[in-house]
């Protein structure tokens, strides 16, 4: 009986050790990216050098640079699996009147890579996040000549 008790409390602990280890180890992404307040960090860093940025600064010219700061976190908190809600408007129709070429968004995915970089996030994981950005692209650049308002 001492035996079996014994086993049977080792193996509670083991499941009790695995279950609050599960959350650790499965990581959402969001949860690799620091959380909240990582999330927050690598979102503001890519505006702030997004606004500085010499190739795309221009496009933010009337844009309300505090409400954006706030949606970008709450779109790339809910993208991702993040606790977020993203009351924001779909990309294709913020970004309509930007009149947005491939070197636009190349540089923004740029200026994102850099304040990845600067939070120490590893590239595996700066990766996976973008990866989630990239089908984005259809939606943000505009077709060379086309009317944002034809594409369907
Ligand atoms: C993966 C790339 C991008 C993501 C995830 C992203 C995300 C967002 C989000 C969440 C908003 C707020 C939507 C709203 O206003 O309701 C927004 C707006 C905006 N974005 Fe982007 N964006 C991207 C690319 C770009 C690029 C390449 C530019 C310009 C170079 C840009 C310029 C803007 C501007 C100026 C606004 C504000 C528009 C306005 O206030 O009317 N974005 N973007």
């Amino acid at each position: 009986m001492p035996v079996f008790s014994s086993v049977s409390r080792l193996a509670a602990m083991a499941l009790a050790a695995a279950l609050l280890a599960a959350p650790a180890r499965a990581g959402t992404l969001y949860d690799d990216l620091g959380g909240r307040a990582g999330v927050q960090r690598i979102a503001d860093g890519m505006l702030q050098r997004a606004l500085s940025d010499p190739r795309i600064k221009d496009k933010f010219q009337d844009a309300d640079i505090e409400r954006l700061q706030g949606l970008l976190m709450l779109d790339f908190c809910k993208l991702a699996g993040g606790p977020c809600r993203y009351p924001g408007r779909d990309m294709a129709t913020a970004h309509a009147d930007l009149n947005l070429a491939p070197r636009h968004f190349n540089a923004i995915v740029e200026d994102l890579q850099d304040s990845m970089q600067a939070e120490g996030i590893p590239f595996r994981t700066q990766n996976r996040l973008l990866a989630l950005l990239a089908p984005m692209h259809r939606d943000i650049v505009a077709p060379p000549g086309a009317k944002p308002e034809a594409t369907p």
